[in-house]
């Protein structure tokens, strides 16, 4: 199918050939192979400034920047015309870069009064590609996005130096299901909806403790086979002790598996 349909791709990274390039582009991969047009768009070619505030506020009556943004408004342009959504943004700080924070902040001030994005399928990839600290902290707002937009979600895609291979081709799959998605558009008919999808999801509702576990099993998994003997610490046991309520406990163990598996990689 291609019924004029388009696939959106924004790279939120100033490198244009950098992890969130290509896990963005691999979702778009799999748009294309399901048979719709699919565009890339590289945030760094359009900055979006800082929300100066227009009080009253105009802009969400204008539907755009009352401080002429012309890099805002060719993004917002570009979601208009798009029947599927990918935002990929690396993670810094544990947060989204400062060019995508600067693009969320307006697209709410602009377009959430009036709802132009019901329903549009929508994925977000963070790549936390130092440490990997941050890679579900980096989702937040992303999502908090889609929801205040009403978008229909796709499950997040929280992303590792230590698992880009296998979360590439998840990404190529979700590129997929977008296409389906998009097919039929689907608006939540009530808010309580809304509110059970954005809840269901995966990774979004976790705390500190289950983020350094997943990264931790993650992290492990990349040892290789032959090192793996040099592994200190189980993350079964840790989740034996969570589990029995020794909270402490728990996640000193799962900092031990954490350090031994990052003095292997160093
Ligand atoms: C200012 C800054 C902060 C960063 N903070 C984190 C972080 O909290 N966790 C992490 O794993 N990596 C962090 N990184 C590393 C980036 O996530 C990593 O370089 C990522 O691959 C960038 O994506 P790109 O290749 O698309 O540019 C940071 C990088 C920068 C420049």
């Amino acid at each position: 199918m291609s019924n004029g349909k388009t696939i959106l791709g924004l790279v939120g990274s100033p490198n244009k050939d950098g992890l969130t390039n290509h896990l963005v582009d691999a979702a778009l991969k799999g748009a294309r192979e399901a048979g719709v047009k699919v565009e890339l768009v590289q945030m760094s070619d359009y900055v979006v400034d800082a929300c100066l505030d227009c009080t009253a506020p105009t802009c969400s009556k204008d539907l755009k920047c009352s401080y002429n943004d012309e890099n805002m408004e060719y993004l917002g342009e570009r979601i208009l015309n798009c029947s599927g959504f990918v935002l990929g943004t690396p993670v810094y700080w544990g947060d989204t870069s400062g060019m995508v924070k600067y693009f969320i902040t307006k697209m709410y001030r602009i377009y959430a009064a009036s709802g132009p994005f019901e329903g549009l399928p929508s994925l977000g990839i963070a790549i936390a590609g130092g440490s990997g600290n941050g890679l579900l902290t980096g989702l937040l707002p992303i999502y908090h996005l889609f929801r205040i937009m009403k978008m229909r979600a796709l499950d997040p895609l929280p992303v590792t130096r230590f698992n880009l291979n296998q979360t590439i081709d998840i990404a190529t799959e979700s590129g997929r299901l977008i296409v389906q998605m998009a097919e039929d558009r689907h608006p939540f008919k009530r808010r309580e909806e809304s509110l059970l999808l954005y809840d269901r999801l995966p990774f979004l509702g976790k705390n500190l403790g289950d983020e350094r576990r997943l990264l931790t099993a993650i992290i492990s998994a990349a040892i290789p086979e032959e090192r793996r003997h040099e592994i200190i610490g189980d993350l079964e046991k840790a989740d034996s002790l969570a589990r029995s309520g020794k909270i402490v406990e728990s996640l000193a163990e799962i900092n031990k598996v954490y350090d031994s598996c990052m003095r292997i990689l160093a």
